[in-house]
Protein backbone atom coordinates (compact mmCIF):
# COMPACT_ATOMS: atom_id res chain seq x y z
CA UNK A 1 0.00 0.00 0.00
CA UNK A 2 1.14 3.48 -0.82
CA UNK A 3 2.04 5.68 2.45
CA UNK A 4 -0.42 9.02 2.85
CA UNK A 5 1.36 11.98 2.11
CA UNK A 6 1.94 13.79 5.24
CA UNK A 7 -0.45 16.13 6.99
CA UNK A 8 0.31 19.07 9.44
CA UNK A 9 -3.44 20.39 11.21
CA UNK A 10 -3.92 23.59 12.26
CA UNK A 11 -7.14 24.49 14.20
CA UNK A 12 -7.99 26.92 16.35
CA UNK A 13 -10.61 30.01 16.68
CA UNK A 14 -10.85 33.07 14.47
CA UNK A 15 -8.23 35.42 14.55
CA UNK A 16 -5.37 33.29 16.43
CA UNK A 17 -3.55 33.30 13.46
CA UNK A 18 -3.95 30.15 11.87
CA UNK A 19 -4.64 31.19 8.32
CA UNK A 20 -0.76 33.14 8.36
CA UNK A 21 1.27 30.37 10.48
CA UNK A 22 -0.42 27.80 7.85
CA UNK A 23 0.91 29.64 4.66
CA UNK A 24 3.99 30.20 6.15
CA UNK A 25 4.79 26.84 7.25
CA UNK A 26 3.52 25.31 3.85
CA UNK A 27 5.21 27.65 1.93
CA UNK A 28 8.78 26.96 4.07
CA UNK A 29 8.67 23.33 4.01
CA UNK A 30 7.29 23.62 0.19
CA UNK A 31 4.07 21.52 1.04
CA UNK A 32 0.30 21.76 -0.03
CA UNK A 33 -1.96 24.39 1.66
CA UNK A 34 -5.52 23.89 2.58
CA UNK A 35 -7.74 26.63 4.01
CA UNK A 36 -10.90 25.21 4.36
CA UNK A 37 -12.51 28.22 6.18
CA UNK A 38 -12.67 29.69 2.50
CA UNK A 39 -14.73 26.59 1.53
CA UNK A 40 -17.16 27.45 3.78
CA UNK A 41 -17.24 31.25 2.96
CA UNK A 42 -16.93 30.23 -0.82
CA UNK A 43 -19.93 28.36 -0.13
CA UNK A 44 -21.88 30.96 1.63
CA UNK A 45 -20.98 33.47 -1.08
CA UNK A 46 -21.55 30.92 -3.94
CA UNK A 47 -25.26 30.20 -2.55
CA UNK A 48 -25.72 34.15 -1.73
CA UNK A 49 -25.24 34.60 -5.65
CA UNK A 50 -27.90 31.96 -6.25
CA UNK A 51 -30.15 33.09 -4.03
CA UNK A 52 -30.28 29.48 -1.72
CA UNK A 53 -31.47 30.17 1.35
CA UNK A 54 -28.47 29.48 4.31
CA UNK A 55 -30.55 27.14 5.50
CA UNK A 56 -31.25 25.40 3.15
CA UNK A 57 -29.24 22.12 4.11
CA UNK A 58 -29.84 19.93 1.09
CA UNK A 59 -29.80 22.70 -1.97
CA UNK A 60 -26.32 23.80 -0.25
CA UNK A 61 -24.80 20.05 0.33
CA UNK A 62 -25.67 19.70 -3.31
CA UNK A 63 -23.91 23.34 -4.33
CA UNK A 64 -20.62 22.12 -2.15
CA UNK A 65 -20.50 19.46 -4.34
CA UNK A 66 -20.41 20.78 -7.31
CA UNK A 67 -18.16 24.30 -6.33
CA UNK A 68 -16.71 25.52 -9.32
CA UNK A 69 -13.13 26.46 -7.04
CA UNK A 70 -9.71 27.00 -8.28
CA UNK A 71 -6.61 27.88 -5.89
CA UNK A 72 -3.39 29.33 -6.30
CA UNK A 73 -0.55 30.69 -4.31
CA UNK A 74 0.86 34.11 -4.44
CA UNK A 75 4.09 33.91 -2.76
CA UNK A 76 3.69 35.21 0.65
CA UNK A 77 0.52 36.51 -0.10
CA UNK A 78 -2.88 35.21 1.04
CA UNK A 79 -3.18 33.15 -2.20
CA UNK A 80 -5.82 33.57 -4.69
CA UNK A 81 -9.25 32.26 -5.16
CA UNK A 82 -11.81 31.79 -8.26
CA UNK A 83 -15.31 31.28 -7.75
CA UNK A 84 -17.25 30.44 -11.10
CA UNK A 85 -14.11 31.48 -13.05
CA UNK A 86 -14.08 35.07 -11.31
CA UNK A 87 -11.57 36.13 -8.55
CA UNK A 88 -13.47 36.33 -5.30
CA UNK A 89 -10.33 36.73 -2.76
CA UNK A 90 -11.88 40.03 -0.84
CA UNK A 91 -15.51 39.59 -0.98
CA UNK A 92 -14.90 36.48 1.40
CA UNK A 93 -12.77 38.18 3.90
CA UNK A 94 -15.48 39.99 5.07
CA UNK A 95 -17.72 39.66 8.24
CA UNK A 96 -20.73 38.64 6.22
CA UNK A 97 -18.66 36.08 4.93
CA UNK A 98 -17.24 34.77 8.05
CA UNK A 99 -20.80 34.81 9.30
CA UNK A 100 -22.59 32.92 6.37
CA UNK A 101 -19.81 30.68 6.46
CA UNK A 102 -20.55 29.69 10.15
CA UNK A 103 -23.96 29.36 9.64
CA UNK A 104 -23.58 26.79 6.65
CA UNK A 105 -20.92 25.15 8.54
CA UNK A 106 -22.90 24.02 11.54
CA UNK A 107 -25.28 21.61 9.28
CA UNK A 108 -24.26 18.32 8.26
CA UNK A 109 -24.74 17.51 4.69
CA UNK A 110 -22.75 20.56 4.78
CA UNK A 111 -19.78 19.48 5.94
CA UNK A 112 -20.09 15.72 4.41
CA UNK A 113 -20.22 17.19 1.13
CA UNK A 114 -16.91 19.38 1.70
CA UNK A 115 -14.93 16.40 3.14
CA UNK A 116 -13.75 14.71 -0.01
CA UNK A 117 -12.64 18.51 -1.98
CA UNK A 118 -10.53 18.83 1.28
CA UNK A 119 -9.21 15.83 2.04
CA UNK A 120 -7.91 15.74 -2.16
CA UNK A 121 -5.79 18.98 -1.26
CA UNK A 122 -3.62 15.90 0.49
CA UNK A 123 -0.99 15.43 -2.20
CA UNK A 124 2.98 15.08 -2.21
CA UNK A 125 5.47 16.19 -0.59
CA UNK A 126 2.81 17.14 2.28
CA UNK A 127 -0.10 19.26 3.55
CA UNK A 128 -0.56 21.96 5.86
CA UNK A 129 -4.55 22.43 6.45
CA UNK A 130 -6.26 25.40 8.74
CA UNK A 131 -9.41 25.22 9.54
CA UNK A 132 -11.48 24.03 12.83
CA UNK A 133 -12.06 20.18 12.84
CA UNK A 134 -8.94 19.48 10.30
CA UNK A 135 -7.22 17.05 13.25
CA UNK A 136 -10.69 15.73 14.84
CA UNK A 137 -12.84 15.29 11.49
CA UNK A 138 -10.80 16.07 7.88
CA UNK A 139 -7.73 14.54 8.79
CA UNK A 140 -7.69 12.25 12.37
CA UNK A 141 -4.59 10.83 10.99
CA UNK A 142 -2.57 13.79 10.81
CA UNK A 143 0.91 13.23 12.11
CA UNK A 144 1.10 17.00 13.74
CA UNK A 145 -2.04 18.04 15.29
CA UNK A 146 -1.91 22.01 16.83
CA UNK A 147 -4.51 23.78 18.24
CA UNK A 148 -3.50 27.77 18.07
CA UNK A 149 -5.42 30.23 20.73
CA UNK A 150 -5.11 33.62 21.72
CA UNK A 151 -6.80 35.74 23.93
CA UNK A 152 -10.41 36.97 22.76
CA UNK A 153 -9.21 40.68 23.06
CA UNK A 154 -5.64 39.93 20.87
CA UNK A 155 -7.53 38.06 18.19
CA UNK A 156 -10.22 41.10 17.92
CA UNK A 157 -7.34 43.42 17.01
CA UNK A 158 -5.22 41.64 15.10
CA UNK A 159 -8.52 41.14 12.83
CA UNK A 160 -9.21 44.78 13.22
CA UNK A 161 -5.64 45.65 11.71
CA UNK A 162 -5.93 42.75 8.84
CA UNK A 163 -8.99 44.50 8.09
CA UNK A 164 -8.23 47.88 8.26
CA UNK A 165 -4.76 46.92 5.95
CA UNK A 166 -7.38 45.88 2.97
CA UNK A 167 -9.14 49.21 3.66
CA UNK A 168 -12.03 47.77 5.19
CA UNK A 169 -13.93 49.75 7.76
CA UNK A 170 -14.92 48.23 10.83
CA UNK A 171 -15.64 49.07 15.06
CA UNK A 172 -12.96 47.28 17.20
CA UNK A 173 -16.09 46.63 19.05
CA UNK A 174 -18.52 45.53 16.59
CA UNK A 175 -15.81 43.27 15.33
CA UNK A 176 -14.97 41.96 19.05
CA UNK A 177 -18.70 40.89 19.39
CA UNK A 178 -18.67 39.39 15.84
CA UNK A 179 -15.64 37.48 17.07
CA UNK A 180 -17.31 36.62 20.52
CA UNK A 181 -20.54 35.80 18.55
CA UNK A 182 -18.42 32.86 15.68
CA UNK A 183 -16.39 31.32 18.72
CA UNK A 184 -19.96 30.98 20.55
CA UNK A 185 -21.67 29.57 18.01
CA UNK A 186 -18.15 27.15 16.53
CA UNK A 187 -17.72 26.05 20.00
CA UNK A 188 -21.29 25.22 20.98
CA UNK A 189 -22.42 24.19 18.07
CA UNK A 190 -23.27 19.69 18.09
CA UNK A 191 -22.15 19.23 14.20
CA UNK A 192 -18.47 18.68 14.54
CA UNK A 193 -17.77 22.00 17.10
CA UNK A 194 -14.70 23.64 17.72
CA UNK A 195 -12.38 21.49 19.99
CA UNK A 196 -8.97 20.66 20.37
CA UNK A 197 -8.21 16.60 19.12
CA UNK A 198 -7.11 14.73 21.92
CA UNK A 199 -3.76 14.48 20.77
CA UNK A 200 -3.18 18.18 19.72
CA UNK A 201 -0.30 20.65 21.30
CA UNK A 202 -2.08 23.55 21.78
CA UNK A 203 -0.14 26.95 21.49
CA UNK A 204 -0.95 30.08 22.48
CA UNK A 205 0.01 32.69 20.17
CA UNK A 206 -0.89 35.84 22.56
CA UNK A 207 1.92 38.15 22.81
CA UNK A 208 3.89 36.22 20.45
CA UNK A 209 5.45 37.39 16.79
CA UNK A 210 4.51 35.37 14.20
CA UNK A 211 7.87 34.59 13.14
CA UNK A 212 8.23 32.78 16.71
CA UNK A 213 4.81 30.64 15.76
CA UNK A 214 6.09 29.84 13.02
CA UNK A 215 9.32 28.45 13.99
CA UNK A 216 7.74 27.05 17.00
CA UNK A 217 5.45 24.81 15.04
CA UNK A 218 8.28 24.28 12.17
CA UNK A 219 10.36 22.63 15.29
CA UNK A 220 7.80 20.28 15.83
CA UNK A 221 7.13 19.23 12.44
CA UNK A 222 10.77 18.60 11.75
CA UNK A 223 10.93 16.75 14.81
CA UNK A 224 8.49 14.33 13.75
CA UNK A 225 9.43 14.17 10.19
CA UNK A 226 12.55 13.11 11.71
CA UNK A 227 10.36 10.37 13.20
CA UNK A 228 8.44 9.99 9.71
CA UNK A 229 5.64 12.21 10.08
O1 LIG B 1 -11.30 30.33 9.35
P1 LIG B 1 -12.39 31.23 8.84
O2 LIG B 1 -12.66 32.44 9.67
O3 LIG B 1 -12.21 31.57 7.39
O4 LIG B 1 -13.72 30.31 8.91
C1 LIG B 1 -15.00 30.85 8.71
C2 LIG B 1 -16.04 29.98 9.41
O5 LIG B 1 -16.11 28.71 8.76
C3 LIG B 1 -15.73 29.64 10.87
O6 LIG B 1 -16.27 30.60 11.76
C4 LIG B 1 -16.39 28.29 11.06
O7 LIG B 1 -17.74 28.42 11.41
C5 LIG B 1 -16.34 27.67 9.70
N1 LIG B 1 -15.32 26.65 9.56
C6 LIG B 1 -15.60 25.38 10.02
N2 LIG B 1 -14.70 24.36 9.84
C7 LIG B 1 -13.52 24.61 9.25
C8 LIG B 1 -13.18 25.92 8.82
C9 LIG B 1 -14.10 26.94 9.00
O8 LIG B 1 -16.67 25.13 10.57
N3 LIG B 1 -12.66 23.61 9.08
Amino acid sequence: MTKAPPVIAIDGPSGSGKGTIARRVASTLGWHLLDSGALYRLLALAATRRGISLDNAAALADLAENLDVRFAADGDGEGLIWLDGKPVRDELRTEEAGRGASTVAGLQPVRTALLALQRSFCKPPGLVADGRDMGTHVFPEAGLKVFLTASAEERARRRHKQLNDKGIDVSLAALSRDIEDRDRRDSERSVAPLRPAGDARILDSSGQSIEAVTNTVLDWARELLAEDL
